[in-house]
């Protein structure tokens, strides 16, 4: 999996996680402050219907003031002549417009009605007209007609009031099938005579069953001209007890939903505990929002409600609008945010990709190759470090190269010359014997003059020394033979430079030895670890002409063993470093030196399956470093592992 997939991924699944987060939280929270606010208004409908529904009563109530206030009417009542009163009640009845109008005597009993020629029956059991008696000014309210008073006020008003029962299932069950009883808005005015004295009463109202025309008066107040899909946003409904007696929200056959009933969770709310209901509910054939509060009868029973509802549907139309239209913005900012992720995917990755690019190159063994760009920040640092490791590696491949070059050319120079000095060393080696044994047998006779004598030892010195060279590169040529033994490196380092302390010429130097601890045994040919060992210090006293230290220090490094040869001599120059271990190579003057004793000492090491190295400075000193491998498990005066002939 690349690492711009995991990337990618992680990152759209939380750009889709909190995206489809944010918008249910704020969907949900749209909608409830939608509804919150939908209700309100209609709760603010609910109040106006209310004062609508009050104006009504008070402009009853002021029509019949008015009317109760005429001279003439107070005339007629001091007359008490009824066939008076009748014409006059039925003026006030056709002018006002209202329902029914009665006059009664100050005991609440009938006197006369317009178009009705029932009189006398008592009225004070109304509770309208027992607080007009107690009271005696205007009074107003909503009462329930009985079937009886409805019929004495007229047949009309109990045909209108009469209503049977639809049957829903929501309802409060019933078993009555038909109501006889009326609701009607009334006012109780009291007709005084010039001294103030109550006269009589005047009881008028209407009649809400079925007056349609009051509730498309408050919906027209309350919702001016709001429709949807040709249909009025605002309903207004007037409910007897349960049931609805005016209103104007309709069937499917366009007829007003008269007749049906209250569901039963609003009448345990409204009718049965005086409360105010308000929730979305489903109205006859539609869902509305809803708002219903208790009509009270001047006794202050609930004997009514009044409902206002706003069609669900516009405002949901509303809301629908608001939550695509944000659901849009929130799919448009996750498109944005999504491409924005790629972008900078992309940014992110592309260094990633030149790297790779990189690293497959380097390990093609293109060692030239580069990441190259350097983008801002830890991307550049991290570019810029694989960078200087790439040149790093490459430096060291080609210092590697160079130095295993000059081994090879070394060995090969070795082996080359050995083959040649073995030839001729071997050829010389016999005839030099004789000479020598010669030599030595003449310097015994007796009859020799002193210059004789002094000449042969001449010869007999310098042919030394000539055996010696031969000695040399037969030691070279590793003709001689090889035993490997395990030993102590540092009791080889002391013997050494014991030899050398009684040299003359080391007289002028200072020796030190800095000698490791339980060094591991390396496992060598004595004799020829002696002479490595000679050929180094040698090579120091000889750099030290004027004195100095020299100093022959072993350790372990590595599994390894390791002596340093290091005096503060004259040093060797640069460009002959390259040159040192090369055989006959010397700086010394002719018959001094050789220049076998490093590489004799080279090739010995490296039949040992070790290494010798140099460093120096001109002026300061030179220091040689031999590395042995140790033999395993061993240290000073461990067990010996078998002595190996090569
Ligand atoms: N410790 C040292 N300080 C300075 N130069 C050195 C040192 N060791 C070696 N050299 C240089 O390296 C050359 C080669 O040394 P090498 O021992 O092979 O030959 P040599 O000393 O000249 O002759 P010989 O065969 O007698 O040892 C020397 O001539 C000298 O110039
Ligand atoms: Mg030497």
């Amino acid at each position: 999996m690349s690492i711009r997939f995991k990337m990618t991924t992680i990152a759209v699944a939380v750009i889709l996680l909190a995206n489809s987060l944010l918008s249910f939280l704020a969907l949900r929270y749209l909608g409830s402050v939608w509804l919150g606010e939908v209700q309100t208004r209609v709760q603010r409908n609910l109040n106006s219907a209310h004062a609508a529904y009050q104006k009504h009563v008070e402009l009853i109530a002021a029509f019949l003031a008015g009317a109760a206030r005429d001279r003439t009417l107070i005339d007629v009542i001091q007359r008490s002549d009824p066939t008076e009163v009748g014409p006059l009640l039925d003026d006030i009845h056709r002018s006002s417009g209202v329902d029914f109008v009665a006059l009664l005597d100050p005991a609440g009993r009938v006197i006369c009605r317009a178009h009705s020629e029932q009189r006398g029956d008592d009225l004070s059991g109304d509770p309208l007209v027992g607080r007009g008696l107690r009271d005696p000014q205007v009074v107003t309210g909503t009462v329930i007609l009985s079937r009886d008073r409805l019929a004495a006020e007229g047949r009309e008003l109990a045909d209108r009031a009469r209503f049977e029962l639809v049957l829903t299932p929501a309802a409060r069950p019933t078993k009555d099938t038909v109501r006889f009883e009326g609701m009607a808005v009334a006012a109780v005015v009291p007709v005084r005579d010039a001294q103030g004295r109550i006269q009589a009463l005047l009881y008028g109202g209407n009649l809400l069953n079925r007056r349609y025309g009051l509730v498309d008066a408050i919906k027209r107040d309350v919702f001016p001209r709001e429709m949807y899909r040709g249909r009025d946003i605002g309903t207004v409904t007037i409910f007897q007890g349960d049931l609805r007696i005016s209103t104007n929200v309709t069937m499917d056959d366009g007829a007003r939903a008269v007749g049906t009933r209250l569901s039963d969770t609003v009448c345990e709310a409204v009718l049965d505990r005086g409360g105010t209901w308000a929730a979305p509910a489903f109205v006859v054939n539609d869902w509305y929002i809803t708002a219903y509060e208790p009509i009270f009868d001047p006794a202050g029973r609930v004997i009514g409600v009044l409902y206002v509802g706003l069609l669900q549907a516009p405002f949901l139309h509303q809301l629908n609008v608001i939550n695509a239209v944000f659901l849009a913005i929130v799919l448009g900012a996750t498109v944005a945010s999504l491409i924005l992720l790629f972008m900078a995917n992309e940014l992110v990755l592309a260094p990633v990709r030149h790297v790779v690019v990189m690293a497959q190159k380097v390990i093609g063994g293109d060692m030239s190759a580069r990441v190259g760009i350097r983008p801002p920040g830890e991307m550049g640092v991290l570019c810029r470090a694989i960078d200087s490791m790439a040149h790093a590696v490459a430096e060291r491949e080609e210092l590697l190269k160079y130095a295993t070059r000059q081994q090879i050319g070394r060995s090969e120079q070795l082996a080359s010359v050995g083959r040649l000095a073995a030839g001729v060393a071997h050829e010389i080696n016999n005839p030099l014997t004789g000479v020598l044994a010669f030599a030595d047998m003449m310097r015994d006779k007796e009859n020799m003059d002193e210059q004789d004598r002094q000449d042969l030892e001449l010869i007999i010195r310098e042919t030394k020394r000539v055996r010696d060279i031969v000695r040399g590169l037969l030691d070279f040529a590793r003709e001689t033979p090889f035993v490997q033994k395990p030993m102590d490196i540092n009791e080889l380092i002391r013997q050494t430079l014991r030899l050398l302390g009684k040299r003359e010429a080391f007289q002028h130097i200072y020796m030190v030895e800095d000698l490791g601890d339980n060094l591991p045994l390396v496992s060598v040919d004595r004799n020829q670890l002696q002479q490595v060992l000679l050929n180094l210090t040698l090579n120091a006293c000889e750099a030290m002409l004027d004195g100095g230290t020299l100093m022959v220090g072993s350790t372990t490094e590595n599994g390894r063993v390791v002596v340093k040869v290091t005096d503060t001599g004259c040093g060797i120059k640069r460009e002959h470093l390259d040159q040192i271990f090369e055989p006959f190579f010397t700086t010394k003057p002719v018959g001094k030196g050789t220049g076998l004793g490093l590489s004799v000492s080279y090739g010995i090491l490296q039949q040992h399956g070790g290494t010798l190295e140099v460093e120096s400075e001109v002026g300061k000193g030179t220091t040689f470093t031999i590395t042995l491998p140790a033999v395993p498990n061993n240290v000073v005066g461990g067990e010996p592992p078998a002595a190996r002939t090569a």
